[in-house]
C-alpha cells in the first residue's frame, strides 16, 4: 500500500489545466502515493446544488492531504440562475467550496510564499523573498452576513453602539452587514505559525499587518495577541504595519520584508500584491494548513478566458506541489522540485505567455519533470 493518499481536486477552468501539469510532475518524481480524484466546483453547483458534494468530503477524510486547482465563484443572482431548473427556488445557497474546506477542515493557516526566482523577467526587483501567513477561517470571511438587515439586529446594534445611530434611518433593504469576527485563539495561532516558520527558515523578523488605529477592537485584539506570541521568540523581531502603509512599503522596499502575518481579508489582498512582485499569479503557490489536514493550491482562480487552452503558467501549481511535499515530510523531493522549477525559470527556454513565451502549460510541466 502507498505511504500516503492524496486527493486531486481539479475544479473549474484552468484548475483542470494546471492539475494535468501537476500529474506530469507527480509521475516523474516517483512519490510513494496513491491519488484519488474528487468532484468540486461550479458544475456540481449547477447540477447538484452543491459545489462540494458530500462524497468529496468523505473522500477527503480518507486521504492525508489534497491538491486543488481552482474554482469559479459567481455572485448570488447568477448562482441561482445557473442552477438546474429543478433545483431553483429551493433556497439553495452557493458557498465557495474552498472557503468551506478551509472552515470545515479547520485549515487555519494559509501559507503563501512569494519568491523572486533569478532570471524571471517579471520580477519587480531581484532578491524578493516574502511569505504571507494569512489567517484562513474567520474575519470578514466568517460568512456572518446580513441582507436585508434584520430589524431585531438593527435595534440591538443601535442600543449597544452609538456609531450605529447614523444608520438607524437607512431602510433595512438598503443596508448590508458583514461581521468581522476575530478571535484571540486564531490570532495567536497564525502569528505563532509565522514565528515558527521565521525561526526554522532563518528570517530575522515577522511583520504583523493590521489596522488597529481604525479597527480598534478587531485589529486591536489581533495585535495584542501577536505581541504576546512574539515574547516566545526572543531572537525574532516583531514589526507592526498598517495594511494601507504596507502596500506602499512593499512596492518601495520589498527586500526589507520577509515573513508577514495577518488576518484573512488583509492576507487575501496582500498576497496578490506580493504575487505580482514576483511575476504574478502564475508564480503564487499556497498551502491551507490545519493540525491534521492540508489543501495545497495555486493562489489564482479559474481564469475562465483561458480554460482548457493549456496556455497558463503551471509554476504556481508546481510550487504548491512543492509545499505539499514539505508538509508530508518529503523535504528532499520538495527541494528537488523547487530546484527544477528554478532552473526552468532561469534557463528561460520554456515559457508560457505571461512570461513572454509561447509554450504550453504541459510543456513547462514536462521541462520541470525532466529535471526532478
Ligand atoms: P483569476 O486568478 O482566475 O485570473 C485573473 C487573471 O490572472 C487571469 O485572467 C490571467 O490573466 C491571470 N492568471 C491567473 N492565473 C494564471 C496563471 N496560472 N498563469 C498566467 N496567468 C494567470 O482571477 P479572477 O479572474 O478574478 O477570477 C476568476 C474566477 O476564479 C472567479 O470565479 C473567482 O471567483 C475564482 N477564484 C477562485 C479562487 C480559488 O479557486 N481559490 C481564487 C481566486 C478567484
Ligand atoms: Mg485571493
Amino acid at each position: 500500500m502507498a505511504r500516503i493518499k492524496i486527493a486531486l481536486l481539479p475544479g473549474d477552468g484552468i484548475g483542470k489545466d494546471v492539475m494535468d501539469a501537476a500529474r506530469i510532475v507527480l509521475d516523474a518524481i516517483g512519490l510513494d502515493a496513491e491519488t484519488l480524484e474528487g468532484d468540486i466546483g461550479w458544475e456540481f453547483w449547477r447540477r447538484e446544488g452543491n459545489a462540494l458534494p458530500d462524497r468529496t468530503v468523505r473522500l477527503l477524510k480518507e486521504t492525508d492531504c489534497a491538491l486543488f486547482g481552482a474554482i469559479t465563484s459567481k455572485p448570488k443572482g447568477e448562482a441561482e440562475q445557473e442552477l438546474a431548473p429543478e433545483l431553483r427556488g429551493k433556497g439553495l445557497q452557493y458557498v465557495s467550496p474552498i472557503v468551506r474546506l478551509r472552515q470545515e477542515f479547520n485549515l487555519r493557516t494559509n501559507l503563501r510564499p512569494c519568491k523572486a526566482y533569478p532570471g524571471n523577467p517579471l520580477n519587480y526587483k531581484e532578491g524578493i523573498d516574502l511569505v504571507v501567513f494569512r489567517e484562513n477561517t474567520e474575519d470578514l470571511y466568517s460568512g456572518v452576513e446580513f441582507y436585508p438587515l434584520p430589524a431585531e439586529l438593527k435595534s440591538t446594534l443601535v442600543r449597544l453602539h452609538k456609531a450605529m445611530k447614523r444608520f438607524e434611518a437607512v431602510p433595512d433593504d438598503e443596508t448590508a452587514l458583514s461581521c468581522r469576527i476575530i478571535t484571540a485563539g486564531a490570532s495567536r495561532n497564525i502569528v505563532r505559525d509565522a514565528f515558527e516558520y521565521a525561526k526554522q527558515n532563518g528570517y530575522k523578523h515577522v511583520t504583523v499587518v493590521e489596522k488597529p488605529n481604525v479597527l480598534r477592537e478587531t485589529s486591536g485584539l489581533f495585535l495584542r495577541e501577536a505581541r504576546k506570541v512574539a515574547k516566545d521568540f526572543p531572537g525574532i523581531e516583531l514589526k507592526e504595519a498598517n495594511i494601507d502603509a504596507i502596500c506602499m512599503w512593499l512596492l518601495k522596499n520589498p527586500r526589507d520584508y520577509g515573513v508577514l502575518a495577518t488576518s484573512n481579508m488583509f492576507g487575501d489582498i496582500l498576497s496578490d500584491l506580493c504575487a505580482q512582485l514576483v511575476g504574478g499569479l502564475g508564480f503564487a503557490s499556497s498551502g491551507n494548513i490545519g493540525d491534521d489536514y492540508a489543501v495545497f493550491e495555486p493562489t489564482h482562480g479559474s481564469a475562465p478566458k483561458y480554460a482548457g487552452q493549456y496556455k497558463v503558467n503551471p509554476i504556481a501549481m508546481l510550487l504548491s506541489v512543492k509545499l505539499m511535499f514539505d508538509w508530508i515530510g518529503e523535504g528532499e523531493k520538495a527541494k528537488a522540485l523547487e530546484n527544477a522549477v528554478a532552473r526552468v525559470i532561469a534557463d528561460g527556454k520554456v515559457r508560457t505567455y505571461d512570461i513572454g513565451g509561447s509554450h504550453s502549460t504541459l510543456d513547462v510541466a514536462k521541462a520541470v519533470a525532466a529535471l526532478v
